[in-house]
């Protein structure tokens, strides 16, 4: 089932103050294919949460539209949406995993012999079986938040809504979860919209991202895409000894932004491909005169989704 919102827009009105308003979400639109991977990255406060809830049908939208499947409003497409909420409330403390899936779809009028099908081998697949006995209050944050997605596929969604479905995971259970919206996704075709604000997992899994800040999308694509947006050559340099540098390139804006030891972070702008051709051919003969000169690593800043990101913010300071 396809996702669409349209000119969505949430306006919290202060009560008792005389605070203007707040607009949290400002005219937003975006539409996600069924299979498809979006990600909603923006800082705190950006609105992200709040378009993820009335999307979820749990705050009511000041204005716009909100699309499951083609139908708009509380039609029961409704019954093939889920969502995860930011933080670890997502479950019953006092019940145990299994209970807490029984729980979640009795409500959504899943019936017991098909949770008691599939419970199993979601709680296996997430690996939350050792301590399916215990109140679920005893669980680790990285346990809660892969209880808290179990409970979400329990009703076998096809529309699912992950805000900041990772944040403060340990690894384990951040790669456990990450493989599974991917498989949910690529195999069974479910339409997903991630918010977080984590690169790494953004550039692993998304097919497309949006960039969201004070309540509006002001930047959307694939990742080629957005690293097309950015045609600079600024280029970051990692070499281990000191390198000896020629007067040349500090009309390239040569500089050393950090030393750790002996090794040593340069930036530089080379303008166009010929001119990182250049620097390769200079690094080269720079280390046929000192074999102990190690090039570590050498890439183009914009390649990087968190410096894509920081200019999308910030478009004067380019
Ligand atoms: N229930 C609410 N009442 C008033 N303001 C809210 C409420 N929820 C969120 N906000 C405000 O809306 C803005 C967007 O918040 P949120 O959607 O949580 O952002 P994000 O998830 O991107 O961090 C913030 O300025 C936040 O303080
Ligand atoms: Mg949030």
């Amino acid at each position: 089932m396809s996702l669409k919102v349209t000119n969505l827009k949430k306006v919290y009105q202060k009560r008792f103050t005389t605070k203007p308003p707040l607009t949290a979400v400002d005219d937003i639109s975006f539409e996600i294919k069924p299979g498809e991977i979006y990600s909603l990255l923006g800082p705190n406060g950006a609105g992200k949460s709040t378009t993820i809830k009335m999307i979820a049908g749990l705050v009511l939208p000041t204005s716009g539209t909100i699309q499951i499947a083609g139908k708009t409003g509380s039609s029961p497409s409704y019954q093939k949406l889920s969502a995860i909420l930011e933080g670890t409330r997502n479950v019953y403390w006092r019940l145990t995993p299994l209970e807490n899936l029984h729980y979640f779809a009795n409500l959504r009028g899943v019936p017991s012999s098909r949770v008691k099908e599939r419970a199993p081998r979601l709680l296996e697949e997430l690996n939350i079986d050792a301590k399916k006995k215990n109140q679920s209050q005893h669980l680790s944050r990285g346990m809660l938040q892969k209880l808290a997605l179990a409970a979400a596929l329990i009703t076998d969604p096809e529309v699912l809504l992950l805000d900041e479905p990772t944040l403060g995971l340990d690894v384990e259970s951040g790669r456990r979860i990450k493989d599974m919206i991917l498989r949910m996704a690529r195999d069974e075709g479910r339409t997903i919209l991630l918010t977080t604000h984590q690169m790494d997992l953004v550039e692993e899994i998304s097919d497309r991202v949006g960039i969201i800040n004070h309540g509006q999308l002001i930047q959307e694509g694939t990742l080629p895409e957005l690293r097309a947006i950015f045609k600079s050559h600024i280029y970051r340099l990692r070499i281990k000894g000191e390198l000896q540098w020629e007067e040349r390139w500090q009309n390239q804006g040569l500089r050393l932004i950090q030393k750790q030891n002996d090794v040593y972070l340069y930036e530089l702008d080379l303008k166009d491909s010929a001119g990182v051709s250049h620097l390769l051919s200079f690094l080269s003969t720079k280390q046929e005169q000192d074999p102990q000169l190690e090039i570590l690593s050498c890439h183009r800043v914009t390649d990087e989704l968190e410096e894509i990101f920081l200019r999308v913010l910030r478009p004067n300071e380019n």
